[in-house]
């Protein structure tokens, strides 16, 4: 992949320099729509980029303002199960770093696990559980993929989003935010396990992405959309298109914490 390549293609059409980019993912998508002036780049225009994946995933960096605030929008991600490679959002992260991103802002929908943070809640992630085992250095040559993940969530930024969704007036919680690969859901017996390990919130996605920011230099903030109770919490059976229905109740939440946060970062 060429960051390179990416960088002139995207100078071709705006000069916009973002400051923070962020990853919308599935049943976020929404919240493009409320970028001001935005410039539009399908992935499949951009070297390295994730080609089209789980429906509802758009595929397009969106250059714009939100808020006042310079952004890069990943709108629509690529997930581990897709490929088998966890690596598989680098050159889009590496590309929004090179365009002058300091921080990362990454979006998921989870299950929760726990009764006190139902369907249609806002977990903020103040940190993860790598369950999978992957990891998206593997495989780097040079000692600078030793990344230090002691605050992989960056205090400072979760201390702005807290204050953004109590100016919003939205409950958001902080979690621990467990990767099981997927793409089967997890079993009672694995929720349960996830539980006793410390876990609030699962999903597919965003630990990878974690850690290929950190590599990168990027602050990284977590939000989670709960879209449902994990498996064997409430007897009913987990389904895809169940978690895309629910995604955009949590994900409205989301979007107006983003949008407070972005605005008192341009204030
Ligand atoms: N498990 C894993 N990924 C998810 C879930 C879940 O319960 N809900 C939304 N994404």
């Amino acid at each position: 992949m060429s960051a390179t390549a990416n960088l002139a293609r995207i100078a071709a059409l705006t000069s916009l320099k973002p400051a923070t980019a962020i990853v919308l993912g599935s049943g976020l998508g929404g919240f493009v729509d409320t970028a001001e002036e935005a410039v539009t780049i399908p992935y499949s225009e951009l070297d390295g980029f994730p080609p089209p994946g789980v429906s509802g995933h758009a595929g397009a960096l969106v250059l714009s303002r939100i808020a006042g605030c310079p952004v890069a929008i990943l709108s629509g991600r690529a997930h581990y199960y897709e490929s088998g490679r966890a690596d598989v959002m680098r050159p889009a992260l590496a590309t929004v770093a090179a365009l002058g991103a300091d921080t990362v802002i990454l979006t998921n929908s989870a299950g929760s696990l726990r009764q006190d943070m139902p369907p249609g809640s806002v977990m903020l992630i103040d940190d993860h559980i790598a369950f999978s085992g992957r990891n998206p250095l593997i495989g780097e040559p040079n000692e600078a993929r030793f990344v230090g993940m002691t605050e992989a969530y960056d205090g400072k930024l979760r201390d702005r989003a807290r204050a953004a969704a109590e100016a919003e007036g939205i409950t958001c919680p902080g979690g621990v935010y467990i990767w099981f690969s997927g793409p089967s859901f997890e079993t009672p017996a694995e929720i349960r396990a996830a539980r006793a390990l410390g876990a609030d919130a699962v999903g597919m996605s965003t630990v990878p992405e974690t850690i290929l920011a950190r590599f990168l230099g990027l602050k990284v903030l977590g939000l989670s959309a709960i879209t449902n109770f994990a498996a064997g919490m409430t007897g009913a059976e987990l389904s895809h298109d169940e978690t895309k229905a629910v995604a955009p109740e949590g994900g409205a939440k989301l979007a107006r914490i983003l949008t407070r946060f972005l605005s008192d970062q341009a204030a």
